[in-house]
């Protein structure tokens, strides 16, 4: 990187033939390309490049987020549901694209604890800060499948031999193998030199939580990875389970329907509930289940339904009209391979995915079907809960 710099500076003493000049311009890039590739790497971080098993790494330049996908309060001891995170993930995954960079990945992802069910919670105050982060924790790898996710943005864990050399190699480098940056924009990091050329960029994303990085996601000009990237990413053993159950499922439709946390209310000052979601309630009962998604699903189909409502037979009512299945009917092919909820819910997601006609809760998408019309933004405003019908029959 500092031969480019001072080969830049090299210029030609007598004026020569515009093509002479081209040619020779070309030629000296070139040229300055395979040595700057070859010095600037290296011989360590070489032999991990040419390592078939490191196809990743051949992108040679990384960039690092922190070892936290989501970290809000003061200790992180605490995150968002697997949705969010995705968020986060995905807008970091994004940058790293952008820039043409390897992103290195946290090594574990934090399970918030309300998602899981499995998980042992020790409240106990002996236990320290990083043990209880391993405790509500799971590895990012058995989650997603890494290799399948580097055939789009390269990826490496924060855990692994090459972050370590990258880690090591910057070191050593010093200002010019790594800067820690902190407000810099996205094009500045891609356009500068002073960046561009570095061989890892620690960026400081906000400390509440990544995804805030990309809050004008829909104004952008940066590459844009879709929503269902993540999901379709999931590990492979969670692929090969949920193809077997869409197996068994054969044709079918599925709906999700988000209770539990969604429904949280409140009391006003004068001791009124209120919820954020004032329909929700309603609209995710059997009864209007059935009334809403009549004219989408015909009488007799296999409706495959998601759900955090932990109440035994709540959706039962819908067997009038559907042969219903759940997850719980493949326990024997889930049990031995899901550790936790968010495991699960990945299977569920590819699932549904994989649905003839498909309801959400919320409408995300001018043409998704949804089982409410609230919206599932946080408007930050308190409603009374409505339980009555709009008047519509069906
Ligand atoms: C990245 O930068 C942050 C903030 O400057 C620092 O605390 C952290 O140790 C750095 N991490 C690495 C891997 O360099
Ligand atoms: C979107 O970006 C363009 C160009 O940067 C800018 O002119 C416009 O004001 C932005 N719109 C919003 C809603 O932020
Ligand atoms: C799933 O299990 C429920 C009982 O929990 C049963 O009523 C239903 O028929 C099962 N569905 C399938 C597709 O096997």
């Amino acid at each position: 990187m500092a031969i480019q710099k001072t080969h830049q500076k090299v210029k030609l003493s007598k004026p020569r033939s515009p093509i002479f000049v081209l040619t020779a311009s070309l030629a000296c890039i070139a040229v300055l390309y395979l040595v700057s590739s070859l010095l600037s790497t290296p011989r360590s971080i070489r032999n991990l490049v040419t390592d078939p098993k490191n196809r990743h790494s051949l992108h040679e330049k990384y960039l690092y987020w922190g070892n936290r996908i989501d970290c809000p309060g003061k200790h992180c001891d605490s995150c968002e549901g697997l949705g969010h995170q995705e968020s986060s993930l995905r807008c970091a995954l994004e940058e790293a694209l952008f820039l043409g960079r390897t992103f290195v990945m946290p090594s574990r992802m934090c399970i918030n604890p309300i998602h899981n069910k499995k998980g042992i919670l020790h409240q106990s105050g002996d236990m320290v800060s990083e043990e209880r982060w391993a405790a509500s924790s799971c590895a990012m790898a058995s989650l997603y499948d890494l290799d399948l996710m580097s055939n789009t943005v390269p990826v490496i864990l924060d855990n692994s031999k090459m972050w370590h050399h990258v880690l090591t190699t910057s070191m050593k480098l010093g200002s010019r193998g790594i800067a820690h940056v902190q407000g810099v924009s996205r094009a500045d990091l891609k356009e500068k030199s002073l960046y561009s050329n570095l061989l890892l960029i620690n960026r400081t994303a906000s400390p509440l939580s990544w995804f805030m990085e990309c809050k004008d996601r829909n104004n952008r000009s940066s590459i844009m990875l879709p929503y269902s990237f993540l999901p379709s990413m999931a590990a492979k053993k969670l692929r090969d389970a949920a193809e077997k159950i869409m197996a068994l499922l054969g044709d079918y439709d599925a709906i999700h329907v988000r209770r539990g946390d969604k429904l949280k209310t409140r009391k006003d000052r004068f001791g009124v509930e209120r919820s954020l979601h004032p329909h929700l309630d309603r609209d995710t009962r059997p009864e209007f289940i059935l009334c809403r998604i009549a004219k989408w699903v015909p009488a007799g189909r296999t409706l495959f339904i998601a759900s955090n409502e932990r109440t035994p037979g709540f959706f039962s009512p819908l067997a009038v009209r559907y042969k219903l299945a759940y997850s719980s009917n493949y326990s024997s092919l889930l049990d031995p391979l899901v550790e936790n909820n968010y495991q699960l819910f990945m299977v569920e997601r590819l699932i549904m995915m994989g649905a003839k006609t498909f309801i959400r809760t919320f409408k995300e998408d001018e043409t998704d079907l949804s089982l409410t019309d609230d919206p599932k933004k946080n408007t930050k405003i308190w409603h009374i809960p409505v339980y009555t019908k709009d008047g519509e029959d069906c």
